[in-house]
């Protein structure tokens, strides 16, 4: 009875709002949208909610359909009460919706007709709830039981009716492996017919011995099919697919899930913050030629996400699958995965912490690789540079305004008629020449180098094109012939890198190119693949490849928009299948050959990207605007890439298309020097903005940031190789290292280094002060150890045009390097430490040390590796390993950071020091004038 009255009333409130939208759509809609409508109405707890219809109402055509045909079904009031008394409603709240008309807009019959509930809400129309949405336990799947496999178990799922999608595939096998304590891996596939799979290699073998303490459980629910993943420790669900049906068809994948909390990070590459809005918006993952602005698929496709649960712990899932992808986010919290292809690959990390979700989604992608040291020096690049000579003087207007610079770089201007592996013969006549000036100036030399072969080579011969064709190295069209698209060059062909005889052609490409011009390394762009014609110059086939049933949302509308034909064939697959894979592809293949070619470590920069890409190169976030809001943005994107197993990530410094100016300028370039990858790049037009075109005080700005990041270095390249060796982040996330506070978990403005340094950049105009968060713990001014105890608080820090504030972090030891112009002079200098005392006065750190070029340093053992540890008025150095490299280095200063008094007397291995200063002021101490090897171990110890 009590239940009748409750439900009674409920439907009255409720069935009188659905009226009111009925009219309310009616009204706006006959009357064209013109009228602003705004008013309130009692909503079922007695809330007022507003109702906005805005002119335009914001129907997308396919809901204006939806409307008229709503209308005309739907006139008489009755049929609108008893559709709004239906039990779709009340089982199933508005936040809570899964969207049954996702493929295609369907009328009230359609939907009635799928088994789906219609419910039209007044919420906006476009981009909200849906109105027609699965109602609980839609008929799906039913799961047979479970048989043992030699990785796990396996089941079958049969569905007695098709569903509504076409290709509908009515058998799945299901496979459950339980990997490890903290990995779990499902993957649904179809047992009669083998699909695309994606040629991953798999990760590392289970551990024999079974596992121990799996981190999770599961649960199985077999009609409809779905499971629940839990977390083991406190029984929190952190997966339930039970809340929306599998869909498993040819071209339509779909699985949805709830999550544990709103705090979502991942699925890149988007313009986006760190944590992901859940209010009814959706991602796509499809690579492409994208300037970064927001609601846009960009160039990366990374299917992982990490969520951060409430108290601190946190898992991942990853969803290995290259095609074409959408992922829904909505308020519940949930998420909707929807992939036009392949099958559903669920990987599922526990964490606990978002650290260990990162690593355990490493393990699976593979772990970075570790970059060249000269690699993390500055480096210049402009589309523009038009000749050697000018960029010659570039380097050397760099070189005079003692700016350090590692690497110059040259964009398309070298090639000639921008056809790669040619450098023009006029205007980059003498480049070899220059090249090995600036390897005597101890700098290096990156150019770009982009995959479409231009293919119009009549009548003079282009070796690349007419080898490639002999050798059957390029995408063909459906009919067989070479896929014909149009880049920089013109009409051009796209090498396929899944081909083994492309990948031995690529490499001669880049050997014989190497014996003119040695390059260091190599800049691989354009390689979504992007072409300036859709499809091929020949169009595509009206095929479903071309136009699926269901496209993801996305830029252009259709999947080779910007791109090559879906049909084009590969030697795997499909382009189709591939896409995404093309840039991952593309790095491997450069990779490799770089590293036959020179016998050093491969430095590859590639645009497009799929996880795995950190194995072999780096990363920029592509063609940012010169403007606040861009330089703002490229903090999350660096946070994410880390996330997605890229350490060495950077944004264009200065911004790349528009002018910059001068503040924006050295702003990017004091945010550029704590990016782990550090470029200035430039577009055509726009205004010089190499450092050394500003005014005198902004250079003096500019130079300290570098000078800064070049003094950095030794930390820098420590964390990197625990990046390579244990999938630690380097540019680190605020709640990577304190996940149990609330203030840390969405902050996207400041970001570590590791878990030591503490960066605050200015990110607006004007701006001369900031106010930065301090997580919990004492910090310190790096410049000057000016001591900040913090209860997890923002601080007003003063912050003038040559400042960037850094803060290290109590506990830790900063490694550093007297800075120079290059790191080839930086890394002979003598070594600096910093160390941050904890309140309890304790603190320590390391040093990765190698010859920073040759391969598998560490792999080998070619490497030294010290501790430093401070504690009871003393420093002392624990060398681990000691194998070369450090020859002939000292320690030459140290700076001790919330010493409490003046010392007494400072020593050296017992030796008195007499050349160091103490500040009452910032209580910081430091030891001047220092020559201990740093091969030896040592102490210092401050007497008080
Ligand atoms: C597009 C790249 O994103 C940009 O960095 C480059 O300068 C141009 N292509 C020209 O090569």
């Amino acid at each position: 009875m009590t239940h009748f009255n409750i439900c009674f009333t409920k439907c009255f409130w409720s069935s009188l709002s659905v009226l009111l939208t009925f009219s309310l759509t009616l009204w706006s809609y006959l009357s064209d949208y013109r009228p602003l409508h705004l008013m309130t109405h009692p909503y079922i707890k007695g809330e007022s909610i507003a109702l906005k219809v805005t002119p335009e109402c914001r129907l997308s055509p396919s809901r204006r359909l939806l409307v008229v045909d709503n209308l005309n079904r739907s006139r008489s009031i009755s049929r609108v009460l008893r559709a709004a008394r239906s039990l779709c409603e009340y089982n199933v709240p508005t936040e809570s919706r899964f969207d049954c008309a996702r493929d295609r807009a369907l009328s009230r019959a359609e939907c009635e007709n799928r088994g789906c509930c219609y419910v039209p809400l007044p919420t906006d129309l476009f981009g909200g709830p849906p109105w027609c949405f699965y109602p609980p336990s839609y008929p799906g799947y039913k799961m047979g039981s479970f048989v043992p496999t030699s990785k796990g178990r396996t089941a079958k799922l049969t569905r007695s009716k098709p569903s509504y999608l076409p290709r509908d595939i009515p058998t799945l096998q299901l496979e459950v492996a339980e990997e490890t304590a903290g990995r779990l891996h499902l993957t649904l596939k179809d047992p009669s017919s083998p699909r695309y799979e994606v040629p991953l290699p798999p990760p590392p073998p289970e551990p024999s011995s079974g596992i121990q303490n799996p981190l999770y459980a599961l649960e199985f629910h077999s009609e409809p099919f779905g499971f629940v993943v839990y977390r083991k420790s406190n029984g929190r669900v952190l997966l339930n697919t039970t809340v929306a049906p599998l869909l498993f068809a040819d071209q339509y994948l779909q699985m949805s899930t709830s999550l544990p909390s709103r705090l979502i990070s991942g699925l890149g590459e988007h313009y986006t913050p760190l944590t992901l809005d859940l209010n009814w918006t959706s991602v796509t993952l499809w690579n492409r030629d994208m300037a970064p602005h927001s609601n846009a698929n960009l160039y990366g496709s990374h299917p992982f996400y990490l969520v951060q649960e409430s108290d601190g712990l946190a898992h991942g899932v990853f969803l290995l699958n290259s095609n074409a992808m959408e992922v829904v986010l909505q308020p519940m919290p949930a998420l909707t995965w929807v992939s036009v292809g392949g099958i559903l690959d669920f990987y599922i990390f526990l964490g606990p912490d978002p650290q260990s979700v990162v690593r355990q989604y490493q393990e699976v992608i593979g772990y970075p690789m570790m970059p060249p040291y000269w690699a993390l020096g500055f480096h210049l690049c402009r589309w523009g540079y038009r000749s050697t000579n000018e960029t010659r003087s570039i380097a050397r207007r760099m070189r005079e305004a003692k700016f350090p610079l590692d690497v110059q770089w040259n964009d398309l201007d070298y090639a000639d008629k921008r056809r790669v592996f040619t450098f023009d013969p006029v205007r980059f006549g003498d480049l070899p020449e220059m090249v090995q000036e600036f390897h005597q100036e101890g700098m290096r030399y990156i150019l770009i180098l982009d995959p479409g072969i231009s293919s119009t080579s009549q009548p003079e011969s282009y070796w690349p094109y007419d080898e490639g064709l002999r050798r059957g190295v390029f995408i063909r069209n459906s009919t067989g012939q070479t896929l014909i698209g149009k880049v920089w060059p013109g009409p051009t062909a796209f090498p396929d890198f899944t081909n083994p005889e492309t990948v031995r052609w690529w490499e001669e490409c880049i050997r014989d190119f190497h014996a003119r011009v040695p390059v260091d390394g190599l800049w691989i762009d354009m390689n979504e693949p992007a072409s300036f014609i859709h499809g091929s110059v020949d169009g595509c086939p009206d095929t479903d490849l071309e136009k699926p049933p269901y496209v993801p949302n996305m830029i252009g509308g259709q999947l080779n928009f910007g791109t090559l034909c879906m049909s084009g064939q590969q030697n795997l697959s499909t382009h189709y299948n591939l896409h995404n894979l093309y840039g991952l592809t593309e790095a491997m293949a450069t990779y490799s050959a770089l590293l036959k070619v020179r016998r050093s470590r491969p430095f590859v920069l590639s645009r497009s990207s799929f996880p795995g890409l950190g194995r072999f190169s780096g990363h920029w976030t592509g063609d940012v605007r010169s403007d606040w809001e861009q330089l703002r943005y490229s903090v999350p994107a660096i946070l994410l890439f880390g996330m997605f197993g890229v350490p060495l990530v950077g944004a264009d410094v200065c911004g790349f298309g528009g002018n910059t100016n001068e503040e924006l300028c050295v702003r990017w370039m004091q945010l550029g020097a704590f990016y782990p990858f550090m470029r200035n790049h430039n577009d055509r037009p726009n205004a010089p903005q190499e450092p050394f075109v500003f005014g005198e005080e902004a250079q003096a700005a500019m130079r300290s940031a570098l000078l800064l990041r070049y003094s950095l270095l030794p930390l820098l390249y420590t964390l990197f190789h625990r990046a390579h060796t244990s999938a630690d982040t380097v540019a680190r996330p605020l709640f990577f290292e304190f996940p149990t506070d609330i203030n840390s978990q969405t902050i996207d403005c400041q970001f570590l280094w590791g878990s030591s340094l503490l960066i605050s950049p200015v990110l607006e105009q004007g701006a001369v002060e900031l106010s930065a968060y301090l997580p919990p713990g004492t910090w310190y001014r790096l410049h000057d150890g000016q001591p900040y105890r913090s209860k997890g608080q923002y601080f007003p820090l003063s912050a003038p045009l040559n400042t960037i504030n850094v803060h290290v972090r109590g506990g830790h030891i900063i490694p550093q390097q007297e800075p120079a112009l290059t790191t080839t002079a930086a890394r002979s200098n003598p070594f600096h430490l910093t160390v941050a005392l904890s309140a309890e006065g304790w603190a320590r750190g390391e040093l990765y040390w190698d010859d920073g070029d040759s391969l598998d340093t560490y792999e080998r053992g070619d490497y030294s590796h010290i501790l430093f540890m401070a504690g009871e008025s003393q420093l002392v150095s624990d060398p681990l390993r000691m194998n070369g490299a450090l020859d002939g280095l000292i320690l030459g200063q140290v700076r001790v950071f919330g010493v409490p008094s003046s010392p007494k007397a400072v020593k050296a291995n017992g030796e008195i020091v007499t050349d160091f200063t103490y500040s009452s002021d910032t209580m910081s101490l430091t030891v001047l004038s220092l020559s201990l090897p740093m091969t030896e171990e040592f102490t210092l110890q401050w007497m008080l």
